[in-house]
């Protein structure tokens, strides 16, 4: 399977029926449902106050070359309150596309037309008081706990253009960070919303060409953009194929720093050797250097499909020395993984812990691993081998920066349905301390948040 899914990551077409994006739970659901009296093994912290979000694709549609990044968006929700599991509930994002396909009435848009509407599918998020389903092209969509979607969402209006499914939130400020970018000039913008949820600044920032930028870093005094080698190829949706990005070995990599409060394009950009982040894990300021740590791959979206690059990413330490212009790169873990993520406190400033999904298996994800960066040392959390992993997503409940819960949504290839487990992110080997079984499949996607209240 993971050979199969590096194809489509290189966009190598595959006859449909070997896609293995519409096999297994990769698979797309086919219905919303509500679902109570679910069984608990073990027991459920009772901090735990509030409902686990999760988004992905799950197309209405599915073509045979159908690529695992596009799709109708799904929001799962799980709903937890003194020490058990109330509810699961899954729905789709209410967009224009969804219900020209299905009659299901769409949410209010704005008034903006972009070339790419977004489908909302990416990743969700709740700051100040709004719950935002991200795309990776396109505005978000506003929803609330019950996943109605509310509206299509622009800042009151400030929001023109698109907006990443990585924004960060400063966890000392909760000010909220993001970029946006598109396949036709201008290529990227950066923006600043205020901890109450105003849109402040927003920025035009040159490029030379669209690329894929699918997330970037802020620390507390700087924000890092990565140009990397992805390049947008508008052709390729003529042609067909899902997805308009290819790799292209005359793009030179860059990254671009620039002050975080910055009101004009400032950026000094910096080369790199050629590579591809999807994620970083989190960065910040350490003196005039910052330390960025990211999943990296050597190459994605290759139009040959050359098994040499058919390998999962690395974790890696970049610490960019702004002032001489380089990047240096340390190998922090080289086991497959992807969807890193800290402890929501510690984002945009110095992280001990990372948590990351174990990539490979025969069902495509494995286990979970807890990086203890300060002594080098990294935990493993084994899921049964007929199961698969989702995104670790901490949940603090104490002072100290491991001190909480991770939740994953797991895939059960025995039972087919897909379970919750909650694992003591400070006994990370142990087994789970509770797994809730939602008796139903969530497909595998991308992100998600826990929602406290
Ligand atoms: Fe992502």
């Amino acid at each position: 399977m993971t050979a199969k899914l590096n194809d489509m990551v290189q966009n190598k077409p595959l006859l449909p029926a070997d896609n293995p994006i519409l096999k297994g739970n990769f698979g797309p659901v086919d219905k919303e449902l509500t679902l109570t009296a679910l069984e608990v093994i073990g027991t459920i912290p009772p901090q735990l106050e509030g409902t686990l979000l999760r988004n992905g694709p799950n197309p209405v549609d599915p073509q045979p070359n159908h690529h695992w990044f596009v799709g109708d968006g799904m929001l799962h929700g799980i709903k937890l309150s003194a020490g058990k599991a109330l509810e699961y509930r899954n729905r789709w994002v209410r967009t224009t596309s969804l219900e020209e396909k299905t009659g299901l009435t769409a949410a209010p848009v704005t008034g903006t037309e972009l070339l790419v509407q977004g489908s909302g599918n990416v990743h969700v998020i709740s700051h100040a008081g709004h719950i935002l389903a991200l795309p990776e092209l396109g505005l978000p969509y506003e929803l609330n706990l019950a996943l109605d979607t509310e509206r299509q969402y622009d800042f009151d209006g400030e929001l023109t253009s698109s907006m990443t499914a990585h924004p960060k939130i400063d966890g000392e400020t909760g000010e909220l960070l993001f970029f946006g970018y598109d396949l036709v000039a201008p290529f990227l913008r950066y923006h600043q919303v205020d901890a109450a949820g105003t849109m402040t600044n927003t920025v035009e920032i040159d490029l030379p060409e669209g690329i894929m930028m699918h997330d970037f870093a802020v620390t507390a005094t700087r924000v890092v953009f990565m140009d990397l080698p992805v390049v947008a190829k508008l052709e390729l949706i003529d042609q067909g194929m899902p997805m308009p990005f290819q790799w292209d070995d005359n793009h030179q990599a860059r990254l671009g720093i620039m002050d975080r409060n910055a009101t004009s394009d400032t950026v000094k950009w910096i080369d790199i050797e050629p590579c591809y982040v999807f994620h970083p894990l989190n960065s910040y300021d350490d003196g005039d250097n910052i330390i960025m740590d990211v999943v990296k791959y050597r190459k994605v979206f290759t139009a040959l499909s050359d098994s040499k690059y058919a390998k999962g990413a690395k974790l890696e330490r970049w610490t960019i020395d702004v002032a001489a212009g380089t990047v240096s790169s340390a190998i922090l873990s080289d086991r497959d993984q992807e969807f890193p993520r800290v402890d929501p406190r510690v984002e945009c400033h110095r992280h001990r812990y990372g948590y990351a999904l174990e990539v490979g298996g025969e069902l495509g994800f494995g286990g979970l691993l807890k990086h203890d960066l300060d002594t080098g040392n990294s935990q493993y959390h084994a899921i049964d081998s007929n199961c698969a992993g989702g995104e670790p997503i901490f949940v603090p409940t104490g002072p100290a920066e491991d001190c909480g819960y991770i939740l994953s949504v797991v895939y059960n290839s025995g039972t087919q349905c897909s379970e919750l487990h909650i694992i003591d992110a400070q006994q990370f080997e142990a087994e789970a301390v509770a797994i809730v079984k939602l008796n139903t499949r969530v497909p595998f996607g991308f992100h998600g948040n826990f929602v406290e209240g």
